[in-house]
């Protein structure tokens, strides 16, 4: 009956779970190039990285993953990997990397390495045993003929992520490889459980160094379908031939052997923790674009777990227009979908799209915040969405991401994703305090004059004053790790409630630019005052006895707490 009327009303019920650390951590993705520069080359790296950490603690961070900082040639700006027991000079070294878990585990913050199972680097040594076909590397990576024993026409029609074909023709090897990625990206054959075992000897090599887990790269890609078919033209208005939209990827995308490859990831780890009992589970989370249903099968199945979480990509698409219809609409979608006893996470950015800030309204990003962090499970921040810190401007001359770069210079204000990737803007002095160097290797976007971490430390109720408090209650309300959510739309208000027991945590968003009067009975039962203890655009009283009449400006977002009789 309960449930009945909860659906007829359009709300959703659903409980937190934090029984383990993760289950409602943030996670702060740190994008190292663009974090902190040592020693003043005009890249980011690990020294870099400690001397900074004290702002992950400050924020209320829980773990830091960190974009790859293995040793790379850097064509796809550390996505490829040429070993994967190493560390990219320009980072530091072996040193600096024992020094960064010290640190970070005498601050409480958890380290998460990224792992790029679906491709190495063509420097990999793998991979020159393997075109050179040395026993027993023969077949770590896809090699295949060309239709008759052709150098000029490829095995098939598989497009790269990057444009023109997957396929490139090795004269050492007189065979073709397959690359989903850049053609310096190789992909693993993992049909070879020998390669399976390879990425495993990996992941313990980084758990024994001190790592509370993985966020796996690229998961969709990792296998192939072994008939190697033409993949059908997707009939997309607009795309061109050579891109990768141009095709349905029917062949190359979700495969059941990449949720193979994952669920004995997850095996693998599972054996880990429970050799360790007491210790803080170590974890992994998947990326994967995909549809939903796709998408939650890297949970798992019904015999096997998968990740412990995989990106909520839902809210990516969010832009200018989007309502608080929308929202409800998105996160129901996840909720519904995702399987039993599972934990949700929500993220609204990362390094391959453009920043929260410059795809919603300015004045709703505080909101947007707070939305990731009143919802149940895992809150994912991007670095720099803590200050609000919107998308650099970079030039076709001075792009470095190969998915833009291989392209036309016409098309690079659309593909890039070096416009999310400038560096940090910690204060008001020379290259926002990134780097001492006259050049770094993104630029450092003019914008930090106005919006960077130092002013907002001294300012009154700034983004990251407010993100500070998000946190810090995340830690501090049981109700919103573990309470009941409801949530519902009036027009373009969200309105999101938590409760556990007799408490409540009330979200108000308003999206749009009108004013909006707000009867909080009208949508929720229980609720007969509210303390308002976090907000944003919104002046009114801080204490409202009656919750029938609350006047939201244009694009107010609060916070209140609620206890009923
Ligand atoms: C993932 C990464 C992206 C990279 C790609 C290939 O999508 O997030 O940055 O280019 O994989 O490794």
């Amino acid at each position: 009956m309960r449930l009945l009327l909860l659906i007829a009303l359009g709300l959703v019920a659903v409980q937190g779970q934090d029984d383990q650390w993760w289950q409602t951590a943030v996670f702060y993705q740190i994008y190292p190039r663009s974090f902190m520069d040592s020693n003043g080359d005009g890249i980011g790296d690990l020294q870099g990285i400690i001397s900074r950490l004290d702002h992950l603690k400050d924020a209320g961070v829980t773990a830091a993953w960190l974009s790859p900082i293995y040793k790379s040639p850097q064509v796809d700006s550390g996505y490829d990997i040429s070993d994967y027991r190493a560390i990219q000079d320009e980072y530091g070294t072996m040193e600096d990397f024992d020094a960064l878990i010290a640190k970070a585990n005498e601050l409480g913050i958890k380290i998460i390495m990224d792992m790029v199972p679906n491709h190495s680097s063509d420097q990999h040594e793998w991979f020159y045993l393997s075109e050179n076909r040395t026993e027993g590397y023969e077949d770590y990576y896809v090699w295949k003929d060309g239709p008759e024993g052709s150098i000029q026409e490829p095995p098939n029609n598989w497009l790269s992520v990057f444009k023109y074909s997957a396929w490139k023709y090795s004269s050492i090897r007189e065979q073709w490889y397959l690359h989903q990625f850049a053609v310096e990206q190789p992909d693993l054959n993992f049909e070879n459980p020998k390669v399976v075992q390879e990425i495993l000897d990996v992941l313990k090599f980084w758990l024994d160094k001190g790592v509370y887990g993985f966020r796996v790269d690229a998961v969709p890609h990792i296998g192939e379908s072994q008939g190697f078919e033409d993949e059908p033209k997707s009939g997309y208005p607009g795309v061109a031939e050579y891109e990768h939209d141009y095709l349905l990827h029917w062949y190359t995308h979700s495969m059941p052997k990449s949720y193979d490859v994952i669920y004995q990831m997850r095996a693998f780890l599972d054996e880990y923790n429970s050799v360790r009992p007491g210790q803080d589970e170590r974890i992994m989370m998947t990326e994967a674009y995909a549809n939903i249903t796709a998408t939650m099968w890297w949970y798992g199945d019904e015999e096997r777990d998968g990740a412990h979480f995989t990106f909520n990509f839902q809210f990516i698409p969010l832009n200018q227009d989007s309502t608080a219809g929308d929202i409800v609409d998105k996160v129901n979608e996840w909720l519904d979908n995702m399987p039993d006893g599972k934990t949700a996470n929500w993220v609204v950015g990362n390094h391959d799209n453009h920043r929260l800030a410059s795809r919603v309204h300015p004045l709703n990003v505080d909101g947007y915040n707070m939305l990731v962090h009143m919802l149940p499970g895992v809150a994912v921040t991007f670095q720099g969405e803590e200050i609000a810190m919107p998308n650099g401007k970079v030039t076709w001359e001075q792009g470095h991401d190969p998915s833009a770069c291989n392209g036309r210079p016409e098309d690079f204000d659309r593909v890039s994703r070096d416009f999310e990737r400038t560096p940090f803007h910690w204060d008001d002095t020379k290259n926002a305090g990134f780097s001492t160097a006259d050049e770094t290797w993104l630029p450092v976007s003019e914008k930090y004059h106005e919006n960077n971490l130092a002013k907002q430390k001294t300012e009154e109720n700034s983004h990251f004053k407010i993100y500070q408090s998000l946190t810090a209650f995340r830690k501090e309300s049981t109700t919103l790790r573990q309470g009941n959510l409801k949530l519902t739309n009036q027009h373009n208000v969200l309105l999101l409630t938590r409760n556990l027991n007799k408490d409540h945590v009330v979200f108000l968003f308003n999206l749009g630019d009108d004013s909006v009067t707000v009867d909080l009975n009208d949508h929720f039962d229980d609720i007969e005052n509210l303390n308002v203890i976090i907000s944003s655009n919104y002046e009114n009283d801080r204490k409202l006895a009656s919750v029938n009449n609350i006047q939201l400006p244009g694009h107010a977002a609060l916070i209140g707490t609620s206890t009923s009789q």
